[in-house]
């Protein structure tokens, strides 16, 4: 074999191994390069039982844990490092060398259909459990593949819709939890999204996925496409794109392409060298015959109480007392049918599946039943006052048990959320809201039950505005993966204790979304109109109100934070710490987040943004402390202009504290700036001479001798003297000046500039 097998293949052979085999997997060419095997992805594996591509075709049974959406909700990379391995252990013990996911795509919208398979509104929170999640994955040896790259954050016209973002807005909010995966997890993989970016595919964005993938952010892996995303395969190639998936059977297109001079054949070779080295890659995981389900379950379960979020639990209602003395009533029909995954292509077939009904019964006391009554059904039946058909009729009826249930109790646990069809790959939704049937059990189980605690279950968020007062407590549990059921009840009866935090603000209405009026777009284009300003970035900025902010979730204990400190340990470079206590009378995890606020006077930046979160587990009256580091990137701006980070000099203030509205401790810190200089130019403006370091002093010198030849009563002093011309003034390119009649000439900017030039680089 040569140095280089690729380099032994022929042309054909290489163009092969730029597309699948299979919809599953990559091709094989004589003794050099063997097949890799993919599959979904993210929170389970879905291995088709055939290569079919169809999502309808079953797939062999695994693990399936909480979507990224309860995942992400723990706040915790450590659990996701955990559930990484597991699903590596899973993928080897069937065959699989590459799990498609985890997607870090930012919920820019409640109404996306694909919001459960993601982190969070916050790139941040993204790229740490993003990353978390494939070191767990490869820790195995096993292949991550991070997707969908890039700007996907809506269903709606998913193949073909441009997203039109500003490079700022790419730069800050829909690139970084990608680049923060790439260059701190190294994933084996990445998949292009099927959208168009400013209208070019992803597929073919050289820039994406070029420029920036690899060589800023040094990316060696492979770059696959989401199924079908291709629509050019020699355009794909050339910007950067090494495998299609599934195969299109147009191999002799590249060959074809390469013969004509469109494509260079080192690009084709290097695609196909980038397949060998994933199957070298995957040539080291670990094999497994099998894994442990029953451990497998209980990871999945521990992942969903974690996730889970106590949104409020007035009068502490919650946990539902232990002894089971409490008279409970179970009401809704997702306490014995969970809602537990999404639908489309990252569904597992579950090994097992817990409901929380039988484990409610499981925890109430030896010597009281759980009255159950499912309320409503999950098919959209009707409201119970459109009686008169047989499908109100039957609403009626389930209202009346259920009321009946509830009168005799003294907790009504009620389960409500979203039925399996109201979210979907490929689908957006169109409101928030819960469906009515179920609202309006509510409503009559409050009528009849002192205390009431609903509990969701929902992959993309729902509304809570029209209907929270009618419950004491809510728990956002949102989906569960197969073991939900039980790690509900942990909560509900405190075996366990809530620690979940939002990693999205729970909106007061839709139309509050600063994505609402751009959202889904029409004609072929998608603006992203509200730019950085997503989430809490808007709405802490601009100080609206919301249901729930970002980072709150409750806890059966308190805690209390003191003893901030910050010490600079280099130019730009920070060590904070806080210290944590547990003020209650239980264990419990509490999730410290750190935001760094900017202090300028007009909201030319998001008015915070979090750039660190520690997850703390503490006995009562225990104390811990949280330390973080931070850079200059974590004060920086993308500059378009200058086509890279910016730092400011000037002071921040750094923040710690339960929620982006619970600040418990702030103190600032100062930033020299990152030194950088801009360099001036006859289109500079005035204010931009006076203001800089070097052309500051080289224009006040000259205008000083310009005023002394010209004199007072001149044009030019009568503009220095009056201050709101002055003012004015800054905001006019310097080589605007000689047409107005000051005595300044073309020829004096020139050596102006050239004054300052050399200054500058001395
Ligand atoms: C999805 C990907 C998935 C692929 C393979 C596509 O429709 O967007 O996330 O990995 O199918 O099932």
């Amino acid at each position: 074999m040569t140095a280089d097998p690729i380099a032994a293949l022929t042309l054909a052979e290489q163009a092969s191994l730029t597309s699948g085999a299979t919809a599953w997997t990559t091709g094989a060419v004589r003794d050099v390069v063997r097949a890799v095997r993919v599959a979904d992805g993210p929170h389970g594996i879905r291995r088709p039982e055939d290569d079919s591509i169809s999502f309808a075709a079953g797939s062999l049974p695994a693990t399936c844990f909480p979507p990224a959406v309860t995942l992400g909700a723990s706040w915790d990379p450590e659990l996701a490092h955990r559930v990484g391995a597991a699903l590596a252990r899973e993928a080897s013990a069937q065959g699989v060398d590459v799990i498609l996911g985890p997607g870090v795509n930012i919920k820019r919208n409640p109404l996306c259909g694909r919001n459960f398979e993601y982190f969070s509104e916050d790139p941040h929170v993204s790229g740490i459990m993003g990353a978390a999640l494939v070191n767990g994955i490869q820790s195995l040896g096993i292949g991550a593949c991070v997707k969908h790259f890039a700007a996907n954050n809506q269903e709606t016209d998913r193949m073909r819709v441009s997203a039109d973002v500003d490079e700022q807005t790419l730069r800050e909010i829909y690139l970084p939890a990608f680049e923060h995966v790439v260059r701190e997890a190294k994933p084996y993989t990445l998949m292009c999204s099927y959208n168009r970016v400013n209208g070019v595919y992803a597929s073919q964005h050289h820039w994406l996925l070029t420029r920036v993938l690899r060589e800023e952010w040094g990316f060696d892996g492979l770059v696959m496409s989401d199924w079908t995303a291709v629509n050019d395969r020699v355009a794909a190639l050339a910007a950067g794109l090494d495998l299609e998936m599934p195969p299109t059977g147009s191999d002799e297109q590249i060959v074809a392409a390469v013969e004509d001079g469109a494509l260079e054949a080192a690009q084709v070779a290097t695609a196909a060298r980038r397949v060998l080295r994933l199957r070298e890659l995957v040539d080291h995981a670990e094999r497994f015959e099998d894994w442990d389900q029953d451990a497998h379950h209980e990871l999945a379960r521990e992942a969903a109480r974690s996730g889970a979020v106590l949104l409020k639990n007035d009068g502490g209602l919650l946990p539902v007392d232990p002894g089971g003395r409490q008279r409970v009533a179970v009401i809704g029909e997702f306490a014995r049918t969970p809602r537990y995954q999404g639908q489309g292509s990252s569904r597992v077939v579950p090994t097992r599946l817990d409901n929380a009904l039988d484990a409610l019964r499981d925890a109430a006391g030896p010597d009281l039943a759980v009255t159950f009554a499912p309320g409503f059904t999950l098919d959209g039946a009707p409201n119970a006052q459109d009686g008169q058909d047989p499908a109100g009729a039957r609403a009626a009826d389930l209202l009346a048990e259920a009321v009946a249930a509830a009168s005799g109790a003294e907790v009504a646990l009620l389960f409500l959320g979203l039925p399996d069809t109201a979210e979907t790959e490929g689908l957006d939704r169109s409101d928030i809201q819960l469906p009515g049937n179920q609202l309006r059990v509510l409503e009559a189980v409050r009528a009849v039950c002192p205390r009431v605690a609903v509990v969701l279950a929902n992959g993309a968020l729902v509304s809570v505005a029209e209907w929270q007062d009618q419950a004491d407590a809510v728990l956002e549990a949102w989906l569960g993966g197969q073991a939900g059921g039980t790690a509900v009840v942990d909560l509900l009866y405190g075996r366990a204790n809530p620690s979940g935090r939002l990693t999205e603000t729970i909106p007061l209405r839709l139309q509050d979304v600063p994505s609402h009026l751009y959202f889904p777009g029409r004609d072929g284009h998608v603006v992203h109109g509200e730019g950085r300003y997503v989430g809490y970035r808007h709405y802490d900025t601009l100080d609206r109100p919301v249901a729930y902010p970002f980072g709150h979730g409750l806890s059966y204990t308190t805690f209390e934070y003191g003893d901030l400190t910050v010490e600079q340990t280099g130019q730009n470079t920070w060590t904070v710490a806080a210290t944590v206590t547990n003020t209650g009378d239980r264990h419990g995890h509490e999730v410290v987040q750190l935001y760094v606020a900017f202090g300028e006077p007009h909201p030319t930046r998001p008015r915070h943004e979090l750039r660190g979160f520690a997850r703390l587990g503490l006995e009562p009256g225990e104390s811990g402390e949280v330390r973080f580091e931070l850079t200059g990137r974590d004060l920086a701006w993308w500059s378009t202009s200058r086509g890279g980070w910016r730092v400011d000099p000037g002071t921040f203030t750094v923040e710690i504290g339960a929620s982006s509205r619970d600040i418990r401790l702030r103190t600032q810190l100062t930033t020299p700036g990152d030194s950088h200089i801009d360099e001036l130019t006859a289109m500079s403006t005035f204010g931009e001479w006076l203001d800089h370091p070097v052309g500051g002093h080289v224009l006040g010198t000259w205008l000083m001798d310009l005023f002394a030849t010209s004199g007072q009563g001149s044009e030019a002093g009568a503009l220095l003297e009056d201050p709101l011309m002055l003012n004015a003034a800054r905001q006019v390119p310097l080589a605007k000046f000689p047409t107005f009649g000051l005595g300044v000439t073309t020829e004096d900017i020139g050596n102006l500039v050239r004054a300052a030039q050399s200054s500058a680089a001395q």
